[in-house]
């Protein structure tokens, strides 16, 4: 689902696990069962299944990063399922239940250049809190 949902997408310019299923495996390794990235938060990270087909066709990840504060380190939908509310309903499925108990952020970083997932975040009342550059490493 990875691999599909980021196929030709800026983000995998930058992070290569992108391209391949054993990329993305690894990228799930890591935010899963490492603490790169905060201690993955099994409670507030959900699939979206396909109630028909019954395939997954969304996921958002989230890690705790400070005692209350929650950090979405994955949240991607396949591209025929877009526009459609499903990520709105993730990110709200993950604050949600952040909220229920008591965590009082949630955090996220996201690629400029990446304007529709940016409108989404601003439409949901993220707030720009820092722009930082990300190189990629081309040899
Ligand atoms: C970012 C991403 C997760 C958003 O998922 P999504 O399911 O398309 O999100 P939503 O449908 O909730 O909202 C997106 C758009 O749908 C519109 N929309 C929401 N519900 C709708 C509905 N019922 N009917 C029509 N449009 C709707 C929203 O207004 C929004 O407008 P836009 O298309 O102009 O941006 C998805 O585009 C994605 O997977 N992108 C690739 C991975 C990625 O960039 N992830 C984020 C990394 S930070």
């Amino acid at each position: 689902m990875i691999t599909a949902a980021y196929r030709g997408h800026v983000d995998a310019q930058i992070n290569d696990q992108y391209h391949t299923l054993s990329g993305s495996l690894r990228f799930l390794n890591n935010i899963v069962r490492f603490p790169g990235c905060g201690v993955f938060d099994a409670e507030s990270s959900y699939a979206a299944v396909d109630r028909k087909g019954k395939n997954l066709i969304g996921m958002i990840l989230c890690s705790r990063v400070r005692a209350d504060v929650g950090h979405v380190t994955q949240v991607c939908v396949l591209p025929e399922y877009r526009s459609r509310g499903i990520g709105e309903s993730l990110l709200a499925a993950t604050s949600t239940n952040l909220r229920k108990r008591g965590f009082s952020m949630l955090s996220l970083t996201v690629t400029e250049a990446n304007a529709g997932a940016v409108a989404l975040y601003r439409r949901l009342n993220f707030d720009s809190k820092r722009v930082f550059d990300a190189f990629v490493w081309e040899g």
